[in-house]
């Protein structure tokens, strides 16, 4: 975790702000029909979305499968050009670049992927592999200088130099990570979004590589997007954690006052099914449990987009109004501790108290695969403890 944690940053201060994100969406088309291409609907991946991640800082994003993560993540490099909104980076607006200057800025943004196996060309050595980045950035002088980059960029990840020689089906999941985050430093970016940059690889492994996403942050002033739809693994790692649900977000805080107090009611579904080391905590653990599949993005719910799962649905509002992300009005919970929910103050105070929730069918469109991975959050009815 970088130092910006431990500061109290203005998110108004607009020096401060490496990515700026404002009102993104991204809607795709859903066509049906060989003769005629008819548009019958869209899928409301990203719906919405305001978020800052300032200079040096790591920004967790987490949330369900399907609930558009990767799509914000692509947004944010323009790879994924949005329907609506802006993306600014380093004060720039991406969507206004083009050719050259484009080139440019995407040597400032890399991206590290979930699968370091689908992601690296399994024909081509880690030399190759490393060089590719480098010349398409004109950053090769002469081969000693080239030679001697790789090196360090191999030591930078921890791996030796035979390394060079090899091929990516030679190597463990991890090693292999590190070849794809070796990758991503070698033009000296200053952003680096990574998606899911762990969740293929096994628990023991996890740290480590979160490790070196932490030292390689510290030793190259590197700024972070985490995409994870596990909670704990960008707990450790984030300044300040997004959740999202169905294309927006929900809440977002500092990582500490995340998870000490989640206060929407859909945050604290997710954390209250994660268990506690110790046991006598874990005996009196508040579960909560949500019942439902997650709507279709196709086909979101009105109004709160977590109605038709949420414990503490109201009659009035819930189903008719939007939240927006605010900041509540608690004592002890920052400014920056923001929530899109309009009862968390009653929910907070136990004003309010959960009730179980009658599962409400959600209709799916035809034609839409719905997420096949599991999803993070609990998923049966009730309320228990
Ligand atoms: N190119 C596309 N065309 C149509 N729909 C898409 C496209 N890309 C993504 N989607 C849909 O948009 C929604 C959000 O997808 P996205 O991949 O951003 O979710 P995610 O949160 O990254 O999920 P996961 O945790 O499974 O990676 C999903 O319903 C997905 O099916
Ligand atoms: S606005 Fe209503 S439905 Fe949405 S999270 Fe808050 S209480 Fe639940
Ligand atoms: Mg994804």
């Amino acid at each position: 975790m970088s130092s910006a944690a431990h500061t109290d940053h203005d998110v108004t201060d607009m020096r401060d702000v490496l990515v700026d994100v404002r009102g993104v969406k991204v809607h795709f088309p859903i066509r049906k029909g060989v003769i005629f291409d008819k548009i019958v609907g869209y899928v409301y991946a990203v719906d919405g979305v305001d978020l800052q991640i300032r200079r040096g800082e790591t920004y967790g994003l987490v949330g369900e499968s399907g609930c558009g993560k990767s799509t914000l993540g692509r947004a944010i490099l323009n790879l994924e050009p949005p329907t609506e909104g802006s993306v600014s980076f380093d004060g720039v607006d991406i969507a206004s670049l083009k050719g050259e200057e484009l080139r440019r800025k995407r040597q400032d943004i890399q991206m590290v992927f979930q699968d370091p196996m689908s992601s690296l060309d399994p024909r081509q050595s880690v030399e190759s592999l490393l060089l590719e980045g480098l010349k398409a950035h004109n950053l090769i002088e002469n081969d000693a200088a080239a030679n001697q980059r790789l090196r360090e960029l191999l030591a930078a990840v921890g791996l030796p130099p035979a390394a060079l020689k090899k091929y990516p089906h030679e190597f463990s999941g991890g090693q292999r990570q590190r070849i794809g985050i070796a990758r991503a430093l070698s033009v000296n970016p200053k952003l680096i979004v990574a998606d899911e940059p762990v969740s293929a690889l096994d628990v023991s492994v996890q740290a480590q590589v979160i490790n070196l996403l932490e030292d390689l942050q510290e030793e190259f002033g590197l700024t972070y997007l985490v995409v994870a739809h596990d909670l704990a693994v960008v707990r450790h790692i984030s300044d300040r954690v997004g959740v999202m649900y169905l294309g927006a977000l929900v809440e977002e805080a500092p990582a500490k006052d995340l998870y000490a107090r989640p206060l929407h009611p859909y945050t604290r579904a997710l954390l209250s099914a994660v268990p506690v080391p110790d046991p006598v905590i874990e005996d009196h653990r508040e579960r909560i449990l949500l019942t439902g599949d997650l709507p279709s993005p196709a086909n979101p719910p009105s109004g709160c987009r977590f109605h038709t799962r949420c414990p503490w649905r109201q009659p009035t509002r819930c189903d008719t109004d939007r939240p927006v992300l605010r900041t509540v009005d608690l004592p002890g919970v920052p400014a920056e501790h923001r929530v899109a929910c309009h009862w968390a103050e009653q929910i907070e105070s136990g004003e309010l108290r959960p009730h179980e929730v009658e599962a409400v069918a959600v209709e799916q469109m035809a034609g839409i695969s719905q997420p096949d991975s599991p999803i993070i959050g609990p998923t049966s009815i009730g309320e228990i403890g």
